[in-house]
């Protein structure tokens, strides 16, 4: 049984560039998201470049990561730049206080980090102590990484090993100031943020943008009184929010779960939407020249740790329901290209709605690993107004359009199309009319499996995986056959 979608795409009329950091990531110090899962050291079994592992890092290469998110989350604010500086055995060893009170060795630290972006070739995006630190650690923090002079900090980085000052394109005054950052009032953050962010100076070739601590979820307020009190000091604002089909206190498996909470997952998911409507509604009334950019920093699913691991891990199996939230997510973030510049999904390795999962040697790419990467032709693309009349796909109290459609031409000048059909039961038989472009046909790939918790394991890492996949042509439209729960991404010739 299939459903009769028809899509209309405005190839003769080009919206705005979407930003290739739409695809960016998030490293935080929790759990195995750094250690072992990127860093393994020099002198470990596992084959690794300088201490970064061979396999995480050819696989990441391959991703075309734009850029990542670094050293938290919450682990941010608890951050002391210095002790992760100098030889590896003399730095402190302290407590990751957030993340399951393990020890945290400092092994990886600015060094270790910003060579790590250097060599997946991602641009940096550092993340500033607000909550435990001072203006002037924040300061310092920068000078030490940009500058190009004589000072006695730009001296102990090259005592450190590393000549020249790295780029650093981004960073990030505080993180969840709401919450884990401080608890804060945002009328108290943004002169906060004020004060931080006046004392970030760097040279004027290598000076960072600066990203304001923003809202969570739908809280409004937050954005209303922060651009309202300080959007002519950002460059760009954050927002985050995260998918969970129950309750944050029962949050739902990450496999082995009902249609119900299928249902209820990709629901969740769209919201992004509605969040990103509202939030830069308010931001166009400060800001109606769109010179501050709406960074969803953190976003993806969220589910109850996996039993018999360390519940501050925040470790979770990736499926298909995944790869789907993030294809629905990135159809939406397109849309918004015009105010949405950057998005850094939780998290690149074994944290949350992972890219990679690793257990010791073994290493596996998970759904959503896939979706990104077949997504890549849409980094730096012209987004294209797609218009979808989809029918619902309704379970329960949960309802979504059956179908997302996104469509772009590439920078090399190809017409780009990817559909989402959300529906675990049925197909979709997609016509899709291209005002202003020849069609001659349409090829790609496909991400579906029978299972609504298909994943990919240690013992068997091809499991999900995309496959060739065809559309075909009647008239002048395309025709495309989407099996049920299936992303498809095709290149239009
Ligand atoms: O990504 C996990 C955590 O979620 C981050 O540390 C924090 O910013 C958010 O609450």
């Amino acid at each position: 049984e299939s459903a009769a979608v028809s899509v209309t795409i405005q190839a003769d009329k080009p919206g705005a560039k979407i930003d290739r950091n739409l695809y960016g990531q998030f490293a935080e110090h929790l759990g195995h998201g750094i250690y072992e899962g990127i860093w393994v050291g020099e002198d470990s079994s596992i084959p690794n470049t300088r201490g970064y592992r061979n396999d995480v890092v050819a696989a990441l290469k391959k991703l075309k990561v734009p850029v990542v998110r670094w050293p938290g989350g919450c682990f941010a604010d608890e951050y002391h730049w210095r002790e992760g500086i100098g030889p590896r055995d003399k730095r402190p060893v302290k407590v990751n206080t957030h993340w399951g009170a393990v020890e945290e060795p400092n092994t990886f630290g600015t060094h270790e980090f910003l060579d790590f972006a250097e060599l997946i070739g991602a641009d940096a995006y550092v993340s500033g102590n607000v909550g435990s630190g001072s203006p002037q650690e924040m300061a310092e923090w920068v000078e030490y990484i940009t500058s190009d002079t004589k000072s006695t900090l730009a001296e102990l980085r090259r005592k450190n090993g590393r000549e020249k000052p790295w780029k650093l394109p981004y960073f990030g005054v505080g993180n969840e100031t709401w919450g884990c950052g401080g608890n804060m009032r945002p009328e108290y953050f943004a002169d906060l943020y004020k004060q931080f962010a006046t004392f970030i100076k760097a040279p004027r070739d290598n000076t960072p943008l600066k990203i304001a601590s923003g809202a969570n979820v739908a809280d409004y307020h937050w954005t209303e009184v922060m651009l309202s009190q300080a959007a002519k000091h950002m460059d760009a604002y954050s927002l985050h929010y995260y998918t969970f089909p129950g309750r944050w206190e029962n949050k739902g498996a990450s496999t082995g779960f009902t249609e119900d909470a299928w249902a209820s997952t990709l629901n969740h998911a769209v919201r992004m939407e509605e969040l990103v409507t509202k939030h830069s509604a308010i931001m166009d009334k400060y800001d109606p020249d769109k010179k501050v950019a709406l960074y969803v920093d953190e976003w993806g699913t969220w589910y109850d740790p996996e039993p018999g691991r360390n519940p501050g891990f925040l470790y979770q199996q990736n499926t298909l329901r995944d790869a789907l939230v993030a294809s629905l997510t990135l159809d939406i973030f397109h849309r918004h290209a015009d105010r949405v510049k950057m998005s850094n999904i939780a998290q690149m390795v074994n944290v949350l709605q992972a890219m990679i999962l690793t257990d010791k040697e073994k290493m596996t790419l998970t759904p959503t690993y896939h979706v990104f990467e077949m997504y890549i032709p849409f980094q730096g693309a012209t987004s294209l107004p797609a218009e979808v009349q989809s029918p619902t796909y309704s379970r329960g109290e949960w309802s979504l359009p059956q179908v997302s459609v996104s469509a772009a031409r590439d920078v090399n000048g190809k017409l780009q199309i990817a559909f989402t059909n959300v529906d675990p039961n049925k197909g979709a038989s997609v016509s899709a009319k291209i005002n202003g472009a020849n069609v001659k046909s349409a090829s790609g790939r496909i991400l579906t499996a029978s299972a609504l918790d298909a994943r990919n394991t240690f013992d068997k890492p091809e499991a999900v995986k995309p496959a060739p996949f065809k559309a075909s042509k009647k008239g002048n439209e395309l025709r495309v056959e989407l099996p049920p729960k299936s992303v498809v991404v095709v290149a239009v010739e």
